[in-house]
């Protein structure tokens, strides 16, 4: 049995060190250097060119690097025998969560408009109107476990937070929205809006110019999900004729964001490369060798996808 890691631009030495560190015994091999393929039965993986996978004919399962698992999903190869866990890190968890109350915070206290004023060399405390905390609506959509953690530090600096899933959620503190009829009602209640999604085909370019016309006025967006999620057309349109006041994108359709994308100048947009909260081996190896173990086992596989849900 040897375990696979496939992630290419990742630091893949590492991961294998950090494999080995778990447990010494474990075979581990860097792709392209595979070696027979028929040994594979695990494979670490991020982004794997598409029809790779398929070419080990004893893969059990494939841990995604990443909390994701589209990655793998747009392999129209991908071996529908393998099993796909993802991540659920605890300091993966908490750099989303660190990302989306920044940014929240940063709305929140006005910090883009105060940055144009201190370019501008204005002092003017009123120019900007102040909240409450709990006079800002906060709308959240996915409540998996990222989605979640961000509602409750929110809920703890006591913002007003409601969220939006596929399945209905019971979480103290925020007004749980569910199923097509609930985004129509969580969308006007909502000044900052944080996406939170799986990218599956159902969410496909949900932050469209529909969706922007049913917030509350002079929303702000911030998308720390995947750039699919977002129709890119949409959005200068939308800050351009004041529907939307700022968006902060983390992740976009096309990575690196090309450097001739208009994202990158325009004054109402907040661009970030994709570092929102980064898989940190260190803490991850353990769960993947603790998986392998189970499989091997016979016991379920930890954080299990569900490939037809897509997450
Ligand atoms: C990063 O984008 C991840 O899926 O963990």
């Amino acid at each position: 049995m040897a375990v696979l890691i496939i992630a290419p631009g990742l630091k893949a030495d590492w991961w294998a060190r950090e494999l080995n560190k778990q447990n010494a015994a474990l075979d581990v091999r860097i792709w392209p250097d595979t070696g027979n393929p028929s040994d594979i039965e695990h494979a670490l993986a991020w982004k794997p060119p598409a029809g790779v996978l398929a070419t080990y004919p004893n893969l059990k399962v494939v841990f995604s690097l990443g909390a994701g698992v589209d990655h793998l999903l747009i392999d129209p190869d991908f071996p529908n025998t393998a099993a796909i866990s993802r991540v659920v890190d605890p300091y993966l968890t908490a750099g989303i969560v660190e990302y989306v109350v920044l940014h929240v915070l940063r709305y929140h206290k006005n910090q883009p408009a105060l940055n144009d004023q201190q370019h501008a060399k204005v002092w003017d405390d009123r120019a900007h109107e102040l909240k409450q905390a709990d006079e800002r609506r906060v709308g959240i959509l996915g409540l998996g476990e990222l989605g979640q953690s961000a509602a409750k530090a929110l809920v703890a600096l006591n913002f007003d937070v409601a969220g939006w899933s596929r399945s209905p959620k019971n979480i103290p503190g925020v007004t749980c929205f569910h199923g097509m009829d609930g985004l129509a009602k969580l969308l006007p209640r909502t000044d900052i809006l944080v996406c939170l999604l799986p990218l599956t085909p159902e969410t496909e370019g949900l932050l469209c110019a529909d969706l922007f016309a049913q917030l509350a006025d002079g929303a702000r967006l911030i998308n720390a999900a995947r750039g699919g999620h977002l129709v890119e057309e949409d959005l200068i349109p939308a800050l351009d004729s004041k529907r939307l006041v700022h968006a902060t994108l983390d992740v976009f359709r096309t990575e690196p964001l090309p450097k001739g994308h208009p994202f990158w100048n325009h004054p109402k947009i907040t661009v970030t490369p994709h570092n929102a909260s980064i898989t940190d081996p260190r803490s991850v190896a353990r769960q993947i060798v603790e998986g392998i173990s189970a499989v091997e086992r016979g016991d379920p596989l930890p954080n299990a996808v569900d490939t037809a849900l897509g997450y």
